[in-house]
């Protein structure tokens, strides 16, 4: 069982990243093996829209975007944390994400777990955090939960985010171990694919790679 924990805020200390480090504490504890990346680490551009990897997949971009997506595509279980920056993630975070468009045509994170984790200055991270969960969601991942800390409810509240972040990565690699099924999410899985399959055709003369993609993988 391999766990990538992903962290995008950009500061050192940051508490976002005390959270991740617990789930994976958690997910350690349950014997995964994980890794954790801190977004500032590596350089990446901004998606450009011009579909090179839905036609040839692969991006015309020369940046570490590759070495982290590695990682996430070996992995089972993938937690992602940001801060609430004005009520969303962080650029860095984002800017990974707006890269992974055609996971989300490919549905790449079938049969993957996902968690996040957030914090907030006053408001907003259980929302962040939900938001993390769901841009892997439409990438095919199923959500385990998230832990959002909004640091204006105290100490004690931080506290107990860090051991609910410690839970989460536990839960993580338990859904792993036991291949955990999500009876509503599985329903909304193959409504997506089913919604891939008719994007991909209808779009087959251009998007070449992904319809041989979906023909590989015997869903057309
Ligand atoms: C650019 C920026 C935007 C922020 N926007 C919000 C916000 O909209 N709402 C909020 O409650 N806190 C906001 N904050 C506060 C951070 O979410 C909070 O300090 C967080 O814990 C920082 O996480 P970190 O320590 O992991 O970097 C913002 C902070 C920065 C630097």
């Amino acid at each position: 069982m391999k766990v990538v924990g992903i962290n995008s805020s950009p500061r050192k200390n940051s508490n976002t990243d005390l959270l991740l480090s617990a789930a994976l504490k958690g997910a350690k504890e349950k014997k995964s093996e994980t890794v954790h990346l801190n977004l500032y680490d590596f350089e990446i551009e901004y998606c450009t829209a011009c579909d090179s990897c839905y036609k040839t997949g692969t991006c015309v971009l020369m940046d570490e975007f590759p070495d982290i997506y590695e990682i996430i595509l070996e992995s089972d279980g993938i937690i992602l944390g940001s801060p609430n920056y004005i009520n969303n993630v962080t650029a860095k975070m984002k800017t990974l994400l707006d890269r992974m468009a055609d996971t989300v045509h490919c549905q790449r994170l079938l049969g993957k777990y996902s968690a996040a984790v957030s914090t907030a200055g006053g408001s907003g991270s259980q929302e962040v955090a939900d938001y993390l969960n769901h841009s892997l969601f439409i990438m095919g991942a199923s959500v385990v939960g998230r832990v959002g800390a909004n640091l204006s409810e105290g100490d004690e509240t931080f506290k107990h985010a860090v051991q609910s972040s410690y839970k989460l990565g536990m839960d993580l690699a338990d859904a792993i171990a036991l291949k955990t099924s999500f009876p509503d999410q599985q329903k909304e899985h193959e409504a997506m694919l089913q919604r891939m399959k008719e994007l991909v055709t209808f779009r087959k003369d251009d998007w070449t790679y992904e319809y041989e993609y979906f023909k590989q993988k015997k869903w057309l």
